[in-house]
């Protein structure tokens, strides 16, 4: 096998390059199977292993494949908890594509297989040809670190690179899309290249990620009391029209738009009028829009954050960027968004091209969704937690959740896109127990599971684990559980108040106590769902759920993470956390 670049610069000829324009124009089309694009009885096979929390990796897997066939090999794409870790030593042909999740970690799908090839250093894979492509999001500090780590880790065990790790930021389509291009060619060389069949022309979807629906805000009420230390709204979006359709566990992505206050305020900050005509996406528009509809203006950069420290010469935040503290950075950046960092430097000026090229572009946001597809096909449900809160002087607000509480209404075109997760799922067999464990906003997915279950008169066990702060203020959809339950739908419900009493009681307490039936469902091949925060809460619950199968199975910590791993392979333990 050649390692040179040769076909770096023209990967592809012109008929090819043709058909790729129009399949990346759609990436994400999923039409592997209908692909149609020659005999590849001899062709050379290469897997595609994906390590994906919420799809995207999934998705940029299987262009891969589309392209890969295209160029006569036969490749294979395997989640990375659908292969053994004696098979993946194995494989000759390897192409990585994993994101990043929680704190520099591997998503879910990819941590058994991580840990046994990073704790085995007996492991040789000298046969094995590789590349490795990352997603994830700068405003991380460990940056694409689970693709770092699968890179080195591949190397240092033998494996040959076969082109360099690409890590792609959260528009990650050009950057996915040029990595593909480039590797593929070298993953096929020596192999019979085929003709492309010119039917397959790419996506046919009308909407998706690069074309969002505009969909129509037909309700937004609020869930918790008017007088409840937190708000938490529902939302319904008319997808009618579309097209489209979702399942139960697929989240909505939703794009804002900037509040125009605070696109006034940081205009008056850095000393523009906001009136500056300046270049955005191929359109020369004001500075005041670019602001309002392009860019991230809440969350610094780290190239903003650089910046100002070295034009402020500002002793503390130079010395936290130098000194690389995270955890000190962190608790200084915690509530301090670029105007309060603009305003506590009053000497920053910067010309409207300056300050719009140390700004991220903005980013949509997802959202759990929380209604069934096949019960409301032509709405979305989402609940959302309105981010509010006061500090430095000022009152902040979320970009996304206060758009749509604050800003949207009916007649604002809600530009918004799915994100299917395939894993998140109500089991398709309709008698097994469902547990489901959603705190707070976590209610999300489950209030559209149990929907689901309704639609399809499903006979299974559904067991929700619920809580917030106050069960007068906070008790989110209480009208609708309380149906639920009388109509039976809703097996059983246990509830944790948290600030109900002095001493805090969460979920995980719940599951505690109700541990021996917990167990029982599992052992009935109950499926064991959590939704919600990824910090604190899921982690808990996590150590829950191995201590209730420990103590009710009389096992031993390691037998209970074994059997915590294999409900993760059968895809019976799965999260949706943020
Ligand atoms: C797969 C997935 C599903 C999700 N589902 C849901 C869901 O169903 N419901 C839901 O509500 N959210 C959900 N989220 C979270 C959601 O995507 C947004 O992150 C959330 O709405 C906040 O976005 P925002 O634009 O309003 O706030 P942003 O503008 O992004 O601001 C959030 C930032 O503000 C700062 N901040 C927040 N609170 C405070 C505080 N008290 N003090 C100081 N600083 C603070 C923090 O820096 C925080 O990162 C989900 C996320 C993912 C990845
Ligand atoms: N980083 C933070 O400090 C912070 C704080 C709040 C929310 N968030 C973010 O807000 C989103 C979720 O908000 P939300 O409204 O759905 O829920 P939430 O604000 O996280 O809280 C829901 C419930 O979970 C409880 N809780 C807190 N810590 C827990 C733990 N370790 N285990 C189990 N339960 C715990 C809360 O109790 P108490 O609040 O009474 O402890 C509350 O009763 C997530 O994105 C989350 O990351 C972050
Ligand atoms: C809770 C959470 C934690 C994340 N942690 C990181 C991180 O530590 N480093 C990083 O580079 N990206 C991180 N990301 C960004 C994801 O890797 C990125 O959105 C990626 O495109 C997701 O791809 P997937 O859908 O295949 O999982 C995080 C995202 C979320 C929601």
């Amino acid at each position: 096998m050649k390692t040179t670049n040769k076909f770096q610069n023209i990967p592809f000829n012109e008929a090819q390059q043709a058909w790729l324009g129009g399949f990346f124009a759609g990436m994400h089309s999923h039409i592997l199977q209908s692909a149609g694009s020659g005999d590849t009885t001899n062709a050379r096979s290469i897997s595609i292993l994906y390590g994906s929390q919420t799809g995207n990796s999934e998705s940029v897997a299987h262009d891969a494949a589309q392209i890969a066939k295209a160029h006569g090999l036969n490749p294979s794409i395997l989640s990375m908890d659908e292969i053994e870790s004696e098979t993946f030593t194995s494989l000759e042909y390897l192409l990585i594509i994993t994101s990043t999740y929680g704190e520099g970690e591997m998503p879910d799908n990819a941590q058994m297989l991580w840990e046994s090839i990073s704790t085995d250093d007996g492991i040789d894979l000298a046969n094995m040809k590789y590349s490795v492509l990352a997603l994830g999001d700068t405003s991380y500090d460990l940056f694409c670190q689970a693709g770092i780590d699968w890179d080195q880790r591949l190397e240092k065990l033998g494996a040959k690179r076969l082109y360099d790790r690409v890590d792609c930021d959260v528009d990650f389509d050009d950057a996915a899309e040029s990595w593909i291009t480039n590797i593929i060619p070298l993953m096929a060389d020596g192999a019979t290249a085929i003709t492309i069949d010119s039917s397959v022309t790419g996506n046919t979807a009308k909407y998706g990620r690069k074309n969002p629906f505009p969909g129509k805000l037909v309700a937004n009420r609020l869930l918790t009391s008017p007088d409840s230390s937190k708000e938490i709204r529902h939302y319904e979006i008319s997808i009618a029209g579309s097209e489209l359709n979702y399942e139960a566990g697929d989240a909505l992505n939703v794009i804002p738009v900037n509040c125009p206050e605070l696109v006034a305020d940081i205009v008056q900050a850095i000393a523009c009028t906001g009136d500056e005509e300046e270049p955005v996406n191929g359109n020369i528009m004001p500075l005041s829009q670019a602001l309002r509809d392009y860019f991230e203006i809440k969350l610094p950069s780290k190239e903003l954050l650089d910046e100002i420290a070295r034009r402020s010469g500002d002793q503390e935040l130079n010395n936290l960027l130098v000194a690389g503290d995270k955890d000190k950075l962190a608790a200084y950046l915690w509530g301090r968004d670029t105007l309060d960092l603009l305003l506590q430097f009053p000497e920053m000026q910067f010309s409207a091209a300056e300050f719009l090229a140390l700004l991220k572009p903005l980013q949509h946001r997802a959202y759990s969704i929380s209604s069934s597809g096949k019960a409301n096909p032509e709405t979305v449900h989402l609940t959302i937690g309105s981010v509010r809160y006061h500090s430095h002087n000022r009152d902040h607000k979320g970009v996304c959740s206060t758009y749509l509480a604050d800003l949207a209404d009916e007649n604002t075109p809600i530009r918004c896109f799915f994100s299917p997760n395939k894993v998140f799922r109500v089991p398709e067999n309709d008698d097994l127990p469902m547990i489901m464990v959603g705190p707070g906003t976590g209610i999300a997915p489950f209030r559209a599971f149990l929907q689901e279950r309704e639609f399809r008169n499903a006979k299974g066990v559904n067991w929700l684990f619920f809580g917030d702060r106050n069960a007068a203020t906070d008790f989110i959809y209480q009208d609708e559980i309380a149906a639920m339950q009388k109509s039976g739908i809703l097996s059983k419900l246990d509830l944790a108040f948290s600030r109900d009493q002095e001493e805090k009681i969460y979920v995980q307490d719940r599951m505690r106590e109700q541990g021996a039936e917990l167990f029982a469902l599992l052992e009935q091949g109950g499926y064991f769902f959590v939704c919600g925060d990824a910090y604190r809460m899921a982690k808990d619950v996590d150590k829950a759920l191995h201590d209730v199968i420990a103590t009710q199975g009389d096992f031993s910590q390691e037998q209970a993470t074994e059997y915590v791993n294999q409900m993760k392979k059968d895809k019976r333990y799965v999260r949706d956390v943020y």
